[in-house]
């Protein structure tokens, strides 16, 4: 049943095993005289050459655990095993590969559990139990047969074709494991491949069952999806499945057009994924990503119409903000500073728009203090927002976003407000003015600060200092030091 090859593929696939962990699992696979593979990931990424040959799986037919054992201990490092018992697989790390072996085995799935009937079978049957026909592929470790490709169902004509399909009935497949259904999309995203008809038609079949899977799994495909170079792929193909709906239904709230006596908005569904592909070309960091997704939550329960403003969606930055941390906490995403990273940047996502229209040193003093280190994060997603088909508006936008970026430059050389704490203390005004703890230290405190940020005063200590004390004497506070 070995693919027959001509000799240019057997040194193809030959190539593919030139690293040295190969030596090493050919040899113990001899020694306890078994038949033992490579599959899955990473044949595909070599074929595809996308170089992630980091994580190695290998399936023997026998016992993983047991290879793995003979492998650490025919190594000059004699790393460890890790074994997980309940799987029946074992790990071990060399160098910096990670190596998974496993026992070929048959699987059988009940309706209600993600925990399978397990028994020991052929290459084959392990092969049937794999998601896609592209993970499917197996290179053979043993001596005689080392670099020849077992390919049952394939899988080279669809990694050409550029193709998901499920080795079986795909209904089988996804019941089996429902992550299967995001691990398509997530493909397909990843790679820019079609998922086969039946394929998605099974999917949409069967998005019910995604809710047996933990958030955790789940999310570790939304973030690859959201980390391809085109994000739009996988959430189009969550939206038409109806995964989106069960997964974050507070983008699905944003489709659709309303039109009351004539005056349409944009569909905000559309609009968000058109920013994060945007964003995609300018970031790589994925918490931003998040922030484009979801930059706009806060405009379906803030949508009202005016008959004489038309659509509003007042303080939709405030309330979709407050959204990430609900829609953060069910999908088990992590509450920590990522978290609030998202929500300042939902938050403070409108503010450079209306900066654009008129930049005032002021209003850019403002944005700089508020937004802190983020600054440049914030610029990246207001100007993957513009999403305008008017060229002449689409070229004002940008030029005004480019003067925006040029105006912080400058108010930071100058006035230093990034993180800045206004050059006078509590302490001092306590002191100045012979104080016990009161409302008037905050008071004075504030009006520094704002004096500083409006640019009634530069941020220096004279400056602060001559103003304190002009405030003070019209709050009736006396200056100890005179
Ligand atoms: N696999 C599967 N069903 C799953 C997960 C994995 O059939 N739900 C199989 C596939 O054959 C897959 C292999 O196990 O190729 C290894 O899985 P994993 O390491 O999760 O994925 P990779 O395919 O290696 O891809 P990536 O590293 O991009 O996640």
């Amino acid at each position: 049943m070995f693919y027959e090859s001509s000799f240019m593929q057997d040194q193809f696939y030959k190539e593919a095993l030139s690293a040295e962990v190969f030596s090493y699992i050919t040899k113990a696979t001899e020694e306890l005289q078994l038949e033992s593979y490579v599959i899955g990931g990473f044949v595909r990424d070599f074929i595809l050459k996308r170089g992630n040959a980091k994580d190695i799986d290998v399936v023997t037919v026998g016992s993983g655990i047991e290879l793995a054992q003979k492998v650490a201990n025919l190594l000059p490092t004699k790393p460890k095993v890790q074994i997980f018992k309940t799987y029946g697989t074992a790990m071990l790390r060399y160098k910096e590969i990670e190596v998974e072996f496993v026992g070929a085995r048959k699987e059988s799935y009940t309706e209600d559990s993600r925990n399978p009937q397990v028994e020991e079978g052929s290459l084959q049957d392990d092969q049937n139990r794999r998601d896609f026909t592209i993970n499917a592929l197996a290179l053979s470790l043993n001596e005689k047969s080392f670099g020849k490709l077992l390919d049952p169902f394939n899988g080279i004509e669809d990694l050409s074709n550029k193709i998901i399909r499920t080795p079986l009935d795909p209904d089988i497949t996804y019941s089996d494991d429902p992550l299967r259904m995001m691990r398509a999309i997530r493909f397909a995203t990843q790679l820019n491949f079609t998922i086969e008809e039946n394929s998605l038609n099974s999917i949409a079949k069967n998005a019910k069952r995604i809710d047996i899977i933990t958030k955790e799994r789940i999310v570790v495909e939304l973030n690859k999806i959201l980390s391809a170079p085109k994000p739009s792929i996988g959430f189009l193909h969550l939206e038409k499945t109806e995964l989106l709906k069960r997964l974050i239904p507070e983008l699905i709230a944003l489709k659709g057009v309303e039109e009351v006596e004539g005056q349409m908005h944009k569909d905000n569904f559309y609009h968000t994924l058109e920013v994060v592909d945007n964003i995609s070309v300018n970031t790589e960091d994925v918490w931003l990503r998040w922030a484009a997704l979801l930059h706009d939550i806060g405009k379906a329960p803030t949508k009202r119409f005016h008959k004489k403003i038309g659509w509003t969606f007042h303080s939709h930055e405030f309330v979709g903000s407050k959204m990430v941390y609900k829609l953060f906490k069910r999908l088990k995403l992590p509450l920590n500073n990522k978290m609030k990273f998202v929500q300042k940047m939902v938050l403070l996502s409108s503010r450079p728009i209306v900066l654009a229209s008129e930049v005032t040193d002021s209003a850019v003093r403002r944005l700089v203090f508020d937004t802190g280190d983020d600054i440049d994060s914030l610029m990246t997603l207001c100007e993957a927002d513009i999403t305008t088909k008017n060229p002449k508006k689409f070229k004002r936008y940008h030029s005004n976003f480019k003067l925006v970026r040029t105006k912080i430059k400058e108010v930071e050389e100058r006035d230093r407000v990034r993180n800045f704490q206004p050059p006078i203390s509590g302490e001092e005004i306590m002191k100045t003015f012979n104080l016990e703890p009161c409302r008037e230290i905050g008071q004075l405190k504030e009006a520094i600060k704002e004096a500083i940020l409006d640019g009634k005063i530069p941020n220096e200590y004279d400056a602060c200092y001559q103003f304190m004390i002009e405030k003070a004497a019209t709050l009736g506070l006396k200056n100890n030091a005179i």
